[in-house]
Parts: structure tokens; C-alpha cells; sequence
């Protein structure tokens, strides 16, 4: 059979990223220009520069990618892009490049969901996963207990009610001082803190078993330190950093073997930024070897936004025959599973 090459676009957020990949698995290129650096000055992603750093960037981006793949854009089968949930502006950038591509060359446009893209992050390093599966997608701005019923077939059983789980990350890295992105500085100074130094509360929602709340952890931690701040009490980050994780991933792990086990699953994976963390990742593991469930999760550098996964997810719906028009437009709130 004839290899299938994807060219895949990625600009939802604060990385320009451009992708070839092989039959939905085999990363061929994975080019990511960060824009980290800029948003850090702002202590967030400032949207508006978002877009004019995309611009910037974007066609670069893409001959990197399409170099580094040794393949020319006439090889490329289709141009997969996120077209939603993120930025509108963003978003935006990535959807009329891969229009203007797909029309001037006459290739098929396939629009991918960032989320499904995050999920199918786990393909590209584990050629053995196939759905049905659960998987725990935790990003910046989305906590989603997910049912992968097929490649292109979603149930979304559990939620965020308010912070998503990597938002909370970073609102608490602010407060401490750490500054942005924080979860990765959370990460790191928590393995030097004592995660039992400060109870912080574990929110349910009542009636939904699998849906979150981080707002009232968040509000805790703003607290406890305002508190210290005004009596003059000294705390150390560290263990504040590490007690305000373990509460988060005390809740994340809880809800995910649970609807595991409920739904009989044996394969749970985890996917999006927050699936680095090594707490998170530790604590799973841990919890799914006692219970003889396969745990699955990218290399950090497939978990925060890249385009491979976007190529992963949008080979298997180009397989399945989905095709977008060049009337594709930017969703900002795009729901998953919807077209
Ligand atoms: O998936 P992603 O790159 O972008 C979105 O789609 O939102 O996720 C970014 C989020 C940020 O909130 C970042 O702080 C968090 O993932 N993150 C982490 C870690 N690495 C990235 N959170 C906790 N621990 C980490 N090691
Ligand atoms: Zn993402």
C-alpha cells in the first residue's frame, strides 16, 4: 500500500508548529517555534502578539518541516490544521495557510479538533494502542475525561466545571513567583518540597463523579499565601508547590481509575501539557500496575502543542474520508467529536 503523507499545521496557542507524518505514526518532521519567550514579558499568552508572532513564523515553520522530512509539499497527500478550540486569532493564521496550500495545490484540507490531536500524541510512540480507551486529556485550558470509542469517535464523560487543571498550574506558579509557563516550574521545585506540608481541599462535583473543579484549590493556595503574608508566617514554595499538586493530581488519578474500572477499560492514556507532569505520571502508573491496566502518555515534547499529533489525528480521519471545505473556519470553542 502506498504511504499517506500529512503535512500538518498547529497555531491554536503560542507555538507555530509544522509537521510531515507517515501513516498517521511515523514522524517524519516535528517543528515547533515556541513563543514562549515573549508571552513570559506578559506573564501569559497575550493574543493579540500570539497572532502577529504566528505570521510571522508560519511559512518558515512549514519549509523546515517539509526540509527536515526530505518531501516537497507535492508529495504531501493532505494538510491537516487545527481549526478549534483555541484563540480565534491564532487559529486563524494556521486555517488560511493550509487553505491557501491545499487550493494552490489541489490537495485535500482536513480540519482537526486540538483535542483529538493531544489524544493521538499517543499513536505516534506507541504503535500497539488502538481505541476503544480512556484517556485523561489535561492541558492549559482543557480537563477532560475522554471514552476513545474509535479514531474519530468521542465521549466526553467527565469535565472541568472551571480552572482547567494546567490553568490552575499556572495561576499558582504566578502567586508563588515562579512565573510562566508554571507547570513545569511547579514540577520542579515541588520535588524538593514535602507534599503533605498543607492540606489543601480536593473538590467534588456533586452529581457528576467524573467531572473537576480546581477553582477551590486555586482559591486555598491564594489564601493560605495572603494569610502567611499578613502574619508574617514563613512557608517554603517547595512545599507549597508540591502539596498544591499532589492535591490536583490526588483528584485527576482518583477520577481516572475510577472511570476506568466502572467502564472496564484496560488501557488508560494521558495527553496534553499537563500529561508531563512527573507526579501525575508516577501516580498513575503506581495506580494502574496495582490494578494490571496499561498506562499510555507521550514524550513531554508530544504532550504540550506540537503538529505531529495534529498529522497523527489527521491521518486517521483522512482514512475514514473526512474532508474539509475552503470554507473551513476557525472554531474558538469547537466541541469535541463535533464537525
Ligand atoms: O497542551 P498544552 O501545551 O496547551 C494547551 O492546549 O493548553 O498545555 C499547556 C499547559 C500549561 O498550563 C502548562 O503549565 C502545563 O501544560 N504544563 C505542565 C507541565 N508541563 C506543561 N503542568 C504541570 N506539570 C508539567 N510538567
Ligand atoms: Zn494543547
Amino acid at each position: 500500500m502506498k504511504d499517506i503523507h500529512i503535512l500538518a499545521i498547529e497555531s491554536s496557542c503560542d507555538e507555530t508548529a509544522a509537521a510531515v507524518v507517515q501513516n498517521g505514526r511515523t514522524v517524519l518532521s516535528n517543528i515547533i517555534s515556541s513563543q514562549i519567550a515573549i508571552h513570559t514579558l506578559y506573564g501569559g499568552v497575550v493574543p493579540e502578539i500570539a497572532s502577529r508572532k504566528h505570521m510571522e513564523k508560519i511559512n518558515q515553520v512549514i519549509e523546515e518541516a517539509l526540509s527536515r522530512a526530505g518531501k516537497t509539499l507535492e508529495e504531501m497527500d493532505a494538510i491537516a490544521v487545527t481549526y478549534g478550540p483555541g484563540l480565534v486569532g491564532a487559529l486563524l493564521v494556521g486555517v488560511a495557510e493550509a487553505k491557501a496550500i491545499a487550493f494552490a495545490l489541489g490537495k485535500p484540507l482536513v480540519g482537526v479538533h486540538h483535542i483529538e490531536g493531544h489524544i493521538a500524541a499517543n499513536y505516534i510512540e506507541h504503535p500497539e494502542l488502538e481505541p476503544p480507551f480512556l484517556c485523561l486529556v489535561v492541558s492549559g485550558g482543557h480537563t477532560h475525561l475522554v471514552v476513545v470509542r474509535d479514531y474519530d469517535r468521542f465521549e466526553l464523560i467527565g469535565r472541568t466545571r472551571d480552572d482547567a487543571a494546567g490553568e490552575a498550574f499556572d495561576k499558582v506558579a504566578r502567586a508563588i513567583g515562579l512565573g510562566y509557563p508554571g507547570g513545569p516550574k511547579i514540577d520542579r521545585a515541588a520535588k524538593e518540597g514535602n507534599p503533605e506540608a498543607i492540606a489543601f481541599p480536593r473538590a467534588k462535583v456533586a452529581d457528576a463523579p467524573y467531572d473537576f473543579s480546581f477553582s477551590g484549590i486555586k482559591s486555598a493556595v491564594l489564601n493560605y499565601i495572603n494569610h502567611a503574608q499578613m502574619t508574617g508566617e514563613h512557608f517554603k514554595p517547595e512545599d507549597l508547590a508540591a502539596s498544591f499538586q499532589s492535591a490536583v493530581v490526588g483528584v485527576l488519578t482518583e477520577h481516572a481509575i475510577r472511570a476506568a474500572k466502572e467502564y472496564g477499560f484496560q488501557k488508560v492514556a494521558l495527553a496534553g501539557g499537563v500529561a508531563s507532569n512527573s507526579c501525575l505520571r508516577a501516580r498513575m502508573r503506581e495506580a494502574c500496575e496495582k490494578r494490571g491496566i496499561s498506562l499510555y502518555y507521550p514524550s513531554p515534547i508530544l504532550c504540550t502543542d506540537n503538529a505531529a499529533m495534529i498529522g497523527a489525528a489527521g491521518y486517521y480521519e483522512f482514512m475514514k474520508g473526512r474532508r474539509s471545505g475552503l470554507d473551513l473556519n476557525a472554531n474558538p470553542s469547537l466541541k469535541l467529536g463535533e464537525r
